[in-house]
């Protein structure tokens, strides 16, 4: 599905970002493999290599816009150009407007919306090909809240904005540009988030579980598969949509 496509993908140490690796991989492309955890991004890479793929990391912070630039640059020569991007870089911090200090908020929107904003704004400039695709990963907070996440919640919203701004004005470059909205997925975030609120992070997986119509949280392949779709040709009429991947949950009330 992927063959013969370059993809840059951040956030690719951990998670979501790292499912998408793999699994775009698996379907045929390259990976730039882009986190600022060397270790777990040099395990991606292995793992990607192991499954008869190929891959490189280039350890960066995405909030660093002269880092980015060079890690996309260098992304694009090594393996000859840019198709794809798919921004993962993530963080999730708690409290409502009044306990989230100042520092936090900007920490949040630096990591979730500025590192999505860089990493974009590089990669255009390599991806004039007529063929290329960017998937930022959003959440179904961009849509619907619970107490105590101003500043995530809004950051999901940002990029969901960005989003339709950015397909609107690189279609006529053949870039095409799309959202996913996880619902729970089971990663190191989450686990981390569980720790927080539960006694246990398996019984807190198996609650929120239970919060989607499906009964269950996703594992990040499920959300993987969607963003590699979305970066394939299979997608060539799919620009600007905002596509939850959250079994059921935004479309139910919280009444029976
Ligand atoms: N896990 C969920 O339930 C869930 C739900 C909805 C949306 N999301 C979104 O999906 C994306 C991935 O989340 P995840 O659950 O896989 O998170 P994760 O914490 O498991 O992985 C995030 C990755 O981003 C990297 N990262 C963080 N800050 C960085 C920075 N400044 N520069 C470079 N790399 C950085 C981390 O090293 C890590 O490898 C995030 O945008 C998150 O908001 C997650």
């Amino acid at each position: 599905m992927l063959q013969g496509k370059i993809a840059l993908v951040t956030g690719a140490s951990a998670g979501i970002g790292r499912a998408v690796a793999l699994k775009m991989a698996s379907y045929g492309a390259v990976i730039g493999v882009a986190d600022r955890d060397e270790a777990l991004g040099l395990q991606t890479v292995q793992d990607i290599i192991k499954q008869g793929g190929e891959a490189i990391f280039v350890k960066v912070d995405g909030r660093v816009p002269e880092q980015v630039q060079s890690a996309v640059a260098s992304i694009a020569e090594h393996f000859g150009g840019l198709h794809i991007l798919s921004n993962n870089i993530g963080i999730q911090r708690y409290g409502n407007v009044a306990g989230t200090e100042v520092d936090v908020w900007d920490e949040v929107m630096e990591v979730n919306v500025r590192s999505t904003f860089l990493f974009s704004k590089y990669a255009v400039a390599h991806m004039q090909n007529k063929s290329a695709s960017i998937i930022n990963t959003s959440s179904v907070q961009a849509f619907s809240s619970q107490q105590g996440v101003a500043a995530y919640a809004t950051s999901k919203g940002a990029i969901v904005s960005l989003t339709k701004s950015m397909a609107l004005d690189h279609a006529s470059e053949g870039i095409r540009v799309n959202c996913v909205c996880p619902g729970s997925v089971d990663t190191p975030m989450l686990r981390w988030a569980a720790e927080k609120f539960a006694p246990s992070v398996e019984e807190a997986l198996i609650n929120w579980g239970n919060k989607h119509p499906l009964g269950r949280v996703a594992k990040a392949e499920e959300v993987a598969e969607v963003i590699a779709f979305l970066a394939s040709e299979k997608a060539s009429f799919v620009t600007g949509a905002i596509i939850p991947v959250d079994g059921g949950l935004l479309v139910k009330l919280g009444v029976d």
